[in-house]
This record gives structure tokens, sequence and C-alpha cells, in this order.
């Protein structure tokens, strides 16, 4: 191990520390990490250590685009209230000097070990550009991280024949029966994803064991940032595809994020899919990985931002979000997925009113307003044709969502939050409703509305970037219909 930290790492570590004094916290969400300063993509390394939950993500402080991958680094004890920590990686030896690309952490006698994809660059005699991803190891103790001599310790050459040597990121690393195991992201000949299993006796020395499951050019092409786990009897495995082309409401177009739900022979290393699904129907949705707390719950974050639709503006100080972390439970086959439980330690001014009836009308409350809220609007059964929400609202902007229970489709339009840019704002989401009856819960964090259907069974990320200002909420029913609805606004104390 090296024993010095590198002057790009001491670099960055600086730079975050000056620039982050220039954001004050009004500026960015409460609840939801936010890169610390320049640009954040996918999270990495989500895993719990020494008690705290860690996350890292895939950082480029020093542009609000994306630019050599360093690992930037925050941690939590709820999953709510997230602090800052030094840059954890930077992109500073011979075999990562183009990138520490995504990658996974996990506890291993009481050190943190995180395993990174490494990209190296070299120009060839002819002239030609070689691209290698391989993985690699780093040891720390929750703040200082070191690569370790024997990097990279696996390689595409361990693969089966034909795959690409280019496209092998992204490792997503466990621990079971006393083992380690990685699923990663490769590309089989056919130039689609595939997803190779390998294990491990120490962490250190790999080897392959088969391939999982593969895109066979039928769900986008590369599939990025796998993640696989148990479910209750099912088997979960996640994966990022790019290059997806529509199909009705499912799969939209460019990066998706998918989860096939199977069943696992772990004798035979077997995994055999029953279902595929997007994992959120809004427009900013991509890389979840997951976790899973000492007390047995799977929970799953994910970087809020479109590879495509990028929308921050032009003079903000930092880019890119990740979700609130989301709890994932099956019932029947199906994942659902809520909020974490925590945030109900951060609720204060808890408003409910029952029984709200509309007919043909607009309503406003005031006690139901704000940009960092949950809140809940439960529908009762009955006749209307569309009930509409909108929310970061002022005499210029707004953001709706609106339901229409005949074509059971949740809609999310953010053409009017004040974007001044052409880009996609406008997506709809299959949901069911019994008679008009439907549960929809909505998140605001300031830059983001996060919306939960029927206890998790859909959910839609998005980001908006509306003034603070615009901050009231307004109710709108074609026809006749009752509802409920509960808002708490969220703290969190400095
Ligand atoms: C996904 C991704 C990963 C890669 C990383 C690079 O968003 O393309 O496959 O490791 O981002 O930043």
């Amino acid at each position: 191990m090296r024993q010095q930290s590198s002057n790009l790492l001491q670099k960055a570590r600086q730079y975050e520390e000056e620039k982050k004094k220039n954001i004050s916290v009004e500026e960015r969400p409460v609840f939801h990490v936010s890169s610390p300063v320049g640009w954040i993509n996918d999270p990495n390394g989500f895993s719990e250590y020494q008690g705290e939950y860690h996350l890292f993500y895939q950082y480029h402080p020093y542009t609000n685009h994306w630019g050599p991958m360093h690992w930037g680094h925050s941690k939590t004890k709820d999953f709510i209230k997230w602090e800052y920590l030094p840059t954890a990686l930077a992109p500073d030896e011979d075999y990562d000097h183009a990138g520490c690309f995504s990658g996974s952490a996990v506890e291993v006698d009481g050190k943190h070990l995180l395993m990174y994809t490494s990209v190296e660059e070299r120009e060839l005699e002819n002239g030609e550009k070689e691209v290698r991803q391989r993985q690699c190891i780093a040891f720390g103790d929750g703040v200082n991280y070191e690569k370790i001599e024997q990097n990279p310790v696996i390689t595409a050459d361990m693969l089966p024949e034909g795959s690409s040597l280019v496209d092998f990121r992204d490792p997503k690393i466990w621990r079971e029966d006393g083992k380690f195991y990685a699923v990663i992201g490769s590309r089989h000949a056919d130039t689609s994803g595939q997803i190779p299993l390998f294990s491990s006796e120490d962490g250190m020395q790999w080897k392959f064991e088969t391939i999982l499951e593969r895109c066979k050019n039928e769900y986008g092409s590369m599939w990025e940032c796998p993640d696989f786990f148990q479910m209750g009897e099912k088997h979960v495995l996640i994966a990022s595809p790019q290059n997806m082309v529509a199909k009705e409401l499912e799969f939209h177009n460019g990066n998706n994020a998918i989860w096939l739900v199977g069943t696992y022979d772990k004798e035979k290393k077997q995994f055999v899919r029953e279902s595929v699904k997007s994992i959120d129907y809004g427009l900013d949705f991509y890389a979840p990985q997951t976790m899973e707390t000492s007390d047995g719950r799977r929970i799953m974050i994910a970087w809020m931002q479109s590879w495509d639709t990028y929308m921050t503006p032009a003079d903000a100080k930092w880019s890119g979000m990740m979700t609130v972390p989301r709890e994932l439970t099956i019932k029947n086959g199906k994942l659902y997925q809520l909020p974490v439980r925590e945030m109900e330690q951060y609720y204060t001014n808890t408003v409910e009113m029952k029984q709200i009836s509309m007919e043909n009308e607009t309503k406003q409350f005031d006690s139901i307003k704000g940009r960092v809220l949950d809140f809940c609007v439960e529908i009762e059964e009955g006749e209307y044709e569309q009930f509409s929400i909108q929310v970061a609202k002022n005499d210029s902007f707004y953001t709706e969502i609106s339901y229409e229970p005949k074509k059971q489709e949740l809609v999310f339009d953010r053409t009017y939050s004040g974007i001044d840019r052409d880009i996609l704002c406008r997506r709809a989401a299959k949901v069911e409703s019994k008679n008009g009856k439907i549960k929809i819960r909505i998140l605001l964090d300031r830059y983001s509305v996060e919306i939960f259907v029927n206890d998790g069974e859909t959910a839609m990320s998005n980001v908006i970037y509306t003034k603070k200002e615009a901050e009231e909420i307004t109710f709108t029913c074609e026809g006749k219909a009752v509802f409920n609805l509960k808002k708490h606004e969220i703290q969190i104390e400095e």
C-alpha cells in the first residue's frame, strides 16, 4: 500500500474544502445528498462501516460537468442527515489515471474495502487509443483510503472469450457464507450487456464463476452498475442499461434502470428471470445501488439525474443529487420502494385533513405549502376525470402531478417549472387504482419531486430548479372527488 496521499487527492480535498464554504445550506437540498462542489453521478460504496452508513459517488469537483472521476464521500447515521467527508479516491495511479469509475464497499476485519473500476487509456504505436477497465481495491478507515499494490485484481481476460476488454465496470461486492462475491457490468460478444459473477476467499484473489444474466440486445445495450441480492424467496438483479428504446410506458429512451426478479439456485449459480421492469418512472433516476442494514433492511439509493437531460442552472455551485434512500420490500413477486422510515424522526408541523370534497374546482390550504415536505394525498373511490396537484408554484411557475383514473396514468410535468432549456419535462406512468381510489405520496426537497404511489408500488423521481419562493400547492379536480391529506414538514437541526 502506498503511504502518502497523492497530490491529486490533496488538490481535490483542498479545493472542495475551500469551495464548500461558499455554498450555504439554504442553497442545497435539506435531506438529499448533493454534490459537495462540482459534478456528481452514480452512488458508489453504499455500505455500513463501523456502525455508520457511508456513501461515495462519482465526482468531478472542478466543474459542473463530468470529468476525470474521483470518489466523493459522505456519511450518515440515519440516511437523512448527511455529513461530508474528504474526497476518498483520486485518479492518481497509472492504471486509473483516466478515472476511478463506479464500485462498491464492504467492511472487512474493521477495515473498509472499496472495489472500484480503474480506467487506463494509452496510445498504441499505430496511433489508436486503447482503453482498459479493470477492478481495483482500496482499504481505508472511513476517511483515508489506500489503493493496494496488487491492483488490478479482476481483469477482462478472466471473462469468457469474446467479452469486451473495454466495457467492464461497476463491481458490486458483497459477503455471503464466509466468501466474497461480485457482479460486474460487462459486454458480451453480441455487443450487449452481460453480468458475470466472481467469487473470492479473501477479497483480493478473484475467480470467474458464471454469467448470471444477459441482455441479448433486448433491454438496451451495455448494462452498467449491476446489483444482486435476495428478497424473500426471490432474487433481484439490478442493471442500468444504456441506449434503451421506449416500450409503451414501461421503458423510455436512453439510460434506464431495471430490476429483474427471479429465482437463484445457489449451488448451480443459476439465476432464472421471471420479470423485468423499470425501477422508477420519473425523469431523473439512474445507477441505483443497494445495501443491507444490520437490522436486515434492503436500502436503495440512486443518482437523481438523467444523462441526457442535464438541467443544472448555469450559475449553480454544485451539480447532482441522490434520491432519498428507499426501503425495498417484495409482495407477490412485486417490488415496492418507500423512503426510509428514519424520515419520520424529522417530521414537524404535521397537518392532517380528512374528507375534503372537491367538484370541478381548485383548492389551496394555508397550512399546505413549502418546498421541504412529505405529503400524502389519498383520493377515495369516486367519479372524477382528473385530479391534479401543482407544487413549487407561484404566479409564474408550477410543476404538476396529475392522475386520470380512466387511463390509469399518472403524469409528472415540469414544463412550467422555470426551465429555460428545451429538454424533456413530462413523463407518464401506469398506476393502478380501483374506482379512482389512489394514494399519492410526494416528497419535496427544494430541487426535487419524488412520487410514491400506492405505498411504493410505483415511484417517479424528478429534479426541478424552480426558485425557492415558489412554494404554493394547489389541488384541482375535474369531476367529483373526496380526499384525505397529510403533510409533514421536514426539518434538520444543524
Ligand atoms: C454510469 C457510469 C458507470 C461508470 C460511471 C463513470 O452512470 O457510466 O458505468 O462507472 O458512470 O462516471
